[in-house]
């Protein structure tokens, strides 16, 4: 049996080292003692975009990217979707562990009570012009939100920190409906604490005038679709709620920042991109030309909604997304795009160039079809992807405030610029 460390033979100086394997990793500073000399800083790992670096040590999500698997807690991703709820989920990742029925049923009630928004937040929303990106109203809500909760910036005490929870994951559907209802000029509908998460943020979107009737399938299919994205370990927007809340801001300022990393089109935007891409390829017949205009482009045009930094088989959640589809379009209809979607598949997926690098349909490339047959505009969808997405940010942002080795998030650089050179005055140069 061979020993848990890792020998290193420094061909600069014929040093030898030897150091700790913990987890499969060694830690990076155990490399600084690595140098040529006592003016060396020692040695460091250079990895952009943090490909083969484990920033955190984590008990919330993990994924097997080649065998396709993604647990929540230990628990399987087809599980929950079949059988818990959101909420349920989501109480799950924050605490750990499935809650009892007394747990359950408070937790429910502590989120449903914490649904409306200070009336002044309505003021921020309304400063927005009529076609602004919800995204981006979302983004300044939230933010805004940690000036009507001082109290928040106590990161350090958890009863402080679970009321800003409740808060968070309570008001994102309020926010984002009220986002829509500005787009279209329409009043903004107050939530109904009768309703379910999902059902009420259906009302708050769709109610115009007399009662909404939430029609439970597409109820229940929303709240699924929320359940598949509420957390996805350390992807870029939840790298970003850790690296901001490393300084110990408010979670609302830190949640602020993970939305802005989530609307890239190569992150939470992607949902809408492949809508939009969809459109452009316009029909079934056009997609042979568009899948060799991806492979001769030299990924400057991608086919959206394919691939995955972890996955490099199908994206599990993808898979329950496209069979949940069908139930969706038996109530709204069939949406028109879905036949170029399966023939994009289709073809990429027997085609050499995507087989060779393992481009598979990520949880992107159906889901947006499906909020598409449910009337949410398109823009709204990377709002569809934050609102669950929260407590995902929230537990990764807690576990990290607990964590003994963390500290403010401050990365190192290989600097190659110029050496220190004298300032020539302007008339000079
Ligand atoms: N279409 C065509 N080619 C692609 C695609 C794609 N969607 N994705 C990757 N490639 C190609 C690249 O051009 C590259 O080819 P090369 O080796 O000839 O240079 C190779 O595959 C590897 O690609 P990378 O960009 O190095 O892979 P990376 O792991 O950095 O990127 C990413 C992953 C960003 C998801 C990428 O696959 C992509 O841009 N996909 C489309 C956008 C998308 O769907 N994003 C959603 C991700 S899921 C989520 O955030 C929820």
């Amino acid at each position: 049996m061979g020993k848990d460390t890792l020998t290193i033979t420094d061909n600069r100086t014929g040093k030898t080292y030897e150091l700790p394997v913990e987890h499969g990793t060694i830690k990076a500073l155990d490399l600084r003692q690595i140098k040529t000399g006592p003016e060396d800083f020692g040695l460091m790992t250079y990895d952009p975009a943090y490909t083969n670096t484990a920033s955190c040590k984590s008990r919330i999500t993990f994924i097997d990217g080649d065998k396709g698997i993604l647990n929540y807690r230990g628990y399987p991703i087809e599980q929950l979707a079949e059988q818990s709820t959101h909420l349920e989920t989501a109480y799950l990742i924050l605490n750990g562990e499935l809650p009892s029925k007394q747990q359950h049923d408070e937790w429910v009630f502590n989120i449903t009570h914490h649904t409306m928004i200070h009336e002044n937040i309505k003021d921020v929303l309304d400063g927005f012009r009529y076609d602004a990106h919800p995204m981006g109203m979302m983004l300044a809500a939230v933010g805004a939100l940690s000036t009507f909760y001082p109290e928040a910036k106590q990161v350090r005490d958890k009863a402080v920190r679970r009321d800003q929870v409740f808060r968070l994951i309570a008001k994102m559907p309020t926010i984002a409906a009220f986002a829509y209802r500005h787009a279209m000029g329409l009043p903004y509908a107050y939530p109904d604490n009768d309703l379910s998460y999902c059902g009420n943020f259906l009302q708050m979107m769709f109610k115009t005038a007399g009662r909404y009737k939430v029609d439970p399938v597409l109820e229940r299919a929303l709240d699924v679709l929320f359940i598949l994205h509420a957390d996805h370990e350390q992807n870029c927007s939840t790298s970003a709620m850790r690296g901001v809340g490393s300084s110990e801001t408010d979670p609302y300022s830190a949640t602020a920042a993970a939305i802005a990393a989530l609307y890239g089109p190569l992150h939470g935007g992607a949902n809408e991109a492949v809508l939009r891409m969809l459109d452009e390829i316009g029909s079934k017949d056009k997609v042979p030309a568009f899948i060799k205009e991806c492979k001769e482009s030299g990924g400057d045009v991608r086919l959206m909604g394919f691939g995955h930094r972890v996955y490099k088989n199908y994206d599990p959640r993808a898979k329950i997304i496209k069979k949940m589809a069908d139930q969706v379009f038996e109530v709204t209809g069939r949406n028109p795009l879905l036949d170029i979607a399966l023939e994009l598949e289709r073809i990429a997926l027997s085609d050499e160039y995507f087989v060779k690098r393992k481009l598979y349909p990520n949880v992107d490339f159906y889901s947006g079809l499906i909020y598409q047959a449910m009337k949410f505009p398109v823009d709204l969808f990377p709002v569809l992807f934050a609102i669950p997405r929260v407590a995902g940010w929230l537990a990764q942002w807690e576990e990290m405030l607990e964590d003994k080795d963390q500290k403010i998030a401050r990365p190192r650089q290989v600097y190659l610029g110029h050496d220190r050179r004298d300032y020539v005055p302007l008339e000079s140069r």
